[in-house]
C-alpha cells in the first residue's frame, strides 16, 4: 500500500484519489451531523458483537470507551475531521483506531457502510419527526390561544378571496389547528413506518456471522429488524415520507403566512403584527413589513424542492446501494432545518399578533356577506324555491350596489319593490352576528360550535 492510498480499502489501490474525485466523493462536509447517530449505531453493533461472541468483551469495552471519547471530541469541536476520510463513518472509525488501536478494526465486522448509513440517517430522520411533532403542537397551542380569545369575533369568510359569508375568528384559527393536526399525524405515521432497523443487512446480502439483529434493533429503539437485507440498504422511503410530510406542512404554513401578509396590510388591518415579528423600511418610515410571514411563505420552495430532488435521485436506481444515494442528506437536512425554523417563527408570530376586532367586524358586514342568509330567509319564511330566492337576493344586492350601501341599509319599502312578501323581520338575518350564530351545523361557524371545538382542542393539546 502506498502512503496516499485509503487506509480503509487501500489494500488493492496503488494510489490515492484525484483531488476532484475526493471533492465530489466526500460527504463529511455535511454528514458530520450524523455523528451522534453513527456512534449510537456503532455502540449498539459492538455490544451485539460481544454478546454473540463475535468479538471479545475486552475489545467491545475498548470500542465503547473509544466511541465515547470520539463523541465528546465532536461535541467540543476538538475532532479532527478529514475530507480524505470521505464521510462520518470513516472519520469516526479512523479516529477510534488512533485512540484505541487494533480493537477498532474489529468494529466493522459483519457491517458495511451501506447498512451503517441507512441506520444513521434513519435515526436522524426519526428524531426530526419527533421534533416536528413538538413544534407543531406548540404552533397549535398558539393558534388555539388566538381562537379562544376571539371565539365569537365576526370576520368575513372568503371564497376566491371575495367576501362570502361571515365567520368567526375562532373558527378561522381552528381551521389551521386542524391542518396542523393532520401534519402531526402524517409525521407520526411516517415515523411508525420508518422505525425498523437496517443494521445487520451489511453490504446488501446479510452476513455469515451469527449476529443478533433483534438486539441491535432494540438497542436503537427500532420496533424490529428489516426483513430483507437488499431492501434495508436500498430504501430511502423514510426520508421521502418525512419530506413529503414536511412539504404538506410547509404548504399549510405558506397559506397561513399569506393570510397574515394580507391581513396585516393597510387595506385589511385584520391583524397587527407585533414589533417582534415586523421589520421597517430604510426609506419609507410608515412601513411595517411582515418579513417573517413572507419568508415562511417562501420556505415551501426549498422544502418541496428537497422532496422533488430526492424522489428524482431515487428514481430508476437499481438495487441496492448506489453512491447517488449520498445525495439524500444535504437537502433533507436543509428542509428539516427550515421547517423547524418556519414552525418556530410562525408559533411566535401567531402568539404575539393582535386581531383587530372592530376592523374584522366592519369588514364582515361589508361586501353583502349576509346575502346567503337573506336567500335562506326567503326560502324558510316565504317558501320560495332556493333558485328563485337566489335571484331575488341578487336583485336586492344589485339595488344596494346601486345605492352604494349594504343590504341592511336598504329600507323595507325598497326590498318590497323586488318581492312584496318581504317583512321587517328579514333584518334580523342581515346582521353578521345573527348570521354566524345561525350556522349551528356540526363544524359550522356558530360560536356555540366553535366554543365546543376550542374546548375539544384544549383537552387534546393539554
Ligand atoms: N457516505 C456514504 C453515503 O452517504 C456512505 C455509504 C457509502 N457506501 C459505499 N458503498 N460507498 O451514502
Amino acid at each position: 500500500m502506498t502512503k496516499s492510498a485509503n487506509t480503509m480499502w487501500g489494500g488493492r489501490f496503488a494510489a490515492g484519489p484525484d483531488a476532484i474525485m475526493e471533492a465530489i466523493n466526500a460527504s463529511i462536509g455535511y454528514d458530520r451531523r450524523l455523528a451522534p447517530q453513527d456512534i449510537a449505531g456503532s455502540r449498539a453493533h459492538a455490544a451485539m458483537l460481544a454478546a454473540t461472541g463475535i468479538i471479545t468483551d475486552t475489545d467491545a469495552e475498548a470500542i465503547r470507551e473509544g466511541l465515547l471519547t470520539v463523541l465528546s471530541e465532536i461535541e467540543t469541536g476538538a475532532f479532527p475531521f478529514s475530507t480524505a476520510l470521505e464521510d462520518i463513518h470513516m472519520n469516526v472509525e479512523a479516529r477510534l483506531r488512533d485512540l484505541i488501536g487494533e480493537p477498532a478494526g474489529r468494529l466493522h465486522t459483519a457491517r458495511s457502510r451501506n447498512d451503517q448509513v441507512a441506520v444513521d440517517f434513519r435515526l436522524w430522520v426519526r428524531d426530526q419527526c419527533d421534533q416536528a411533532d413538538e413544534a407543531l403542537a406548540a404552533l397549535q397551542a398558539s393558534l388555539l390561544g388566538q381562537a379562544d380569545a376571539g371565539v365569537d369575533w365576526v370576520m368575513p369568510g372568503f371564497t376566491h378571496l371575495q367576501t362570502a359569508q361571515p365567520v368567526t375568528w375562532g373558527h378561522h384559527m381552528l381551521a389551521y389547528v386542524e391542518m396542523f393536526a393532520r401534519d402531526r399525524s402524517r409525521f407520526a405515521d411516517a415515523r411508525k413506518r420508518m422505525n425498523t432497523s437496517p443494521l445487520g443487512a451489511a453490504a446488501l446480502a446479510g452476513t455469515s456471522f451469527p449476529i443478533d439483529r433483534q438486539m441491535t434493533a432494540e438497542a436503537l429503539g427500532f420496533d424490529r429488524p428489516m426483513s430483507n437485507s437488499l431492501d434495508a440498504v436500498a430504501d430511502r422511503d423514510f426520508a421521502l415520507e418525512f419530506l413529503a410530510s414536511a412539504s404538506i406542512c410547509a404548504m399549510h404554513l405558506s397559506r397561513l403566512a399569506e393570510e397574515l401578509v394580507i391581513w396585516s396590510s393597510a387595506q385589511f388591518r385584520f391583524v397587527k403584527m407585533s414589533d417582534k415579528w415586523s421589520t421597517g423600511s430604510s426609506i419609507m418610515p410608515q412601513k411595517r413589513n411582515p418579513d417573517a410571514a413572507e419568508l415562511i411563505r417562501a420556505k415551501i420552495g426549498r422544502i418541496f424542492g428537497a422532496n422533488v430532488a430526492l424522489m428524482t435521485v431515487m428514481k430508476g436506481l437499481p438495487l441496492t446501494y448506489s453512491k447517488d444515494m449520498q445525495e439524500d442528506k444535504e437537502q433533507t437536512f436543509d428542509a428539516a432545518d427550515n421547517l423547524m425554523l418556519a414552525l418556530a417563527a410562525m408559533t411566535g408570530m401567531v402568539a404575539d399578533m393582535t386581531a383587530e376586532r372592530e376592523n374584522l367586524k366592519a369588514a364582515a358586514a361589508s361586501g353583502f356577506s349576509t346575502a346567503t342568509d337573506l336567500a335562506d330567509w326567503l326560502v324558510r319564511e316565504l317558501g320560495l324555491p332556493f333558485r328563485d330566492a337566489h335571484h331575488v337576493t341578487g336583485s336586492l344586492v344589485a339595488m344596494a350596489e346601486g345605492k352604494n350601501c349594504d343590504l341592511p341599509d336598504l329600507t323595507l319599502e325598497d326590498m318590497q319593490t323586488v318581492h312584496d312578501g318581504i317583512r321587517a323581520d328579514v333584518f334580523d338575518v342581515l346582521g353578521v352576528e345573527n348570521s354566524v350564530a345561525s350556522r349551528t351545523s356540526f363544524g359550522g361557524t356558530a360560536p356555540a360550535q366553535v366554543r365546543a371545538q376550542v374546548a375539544h382542542w384544549k383537552e387534546v393539546l393539554k
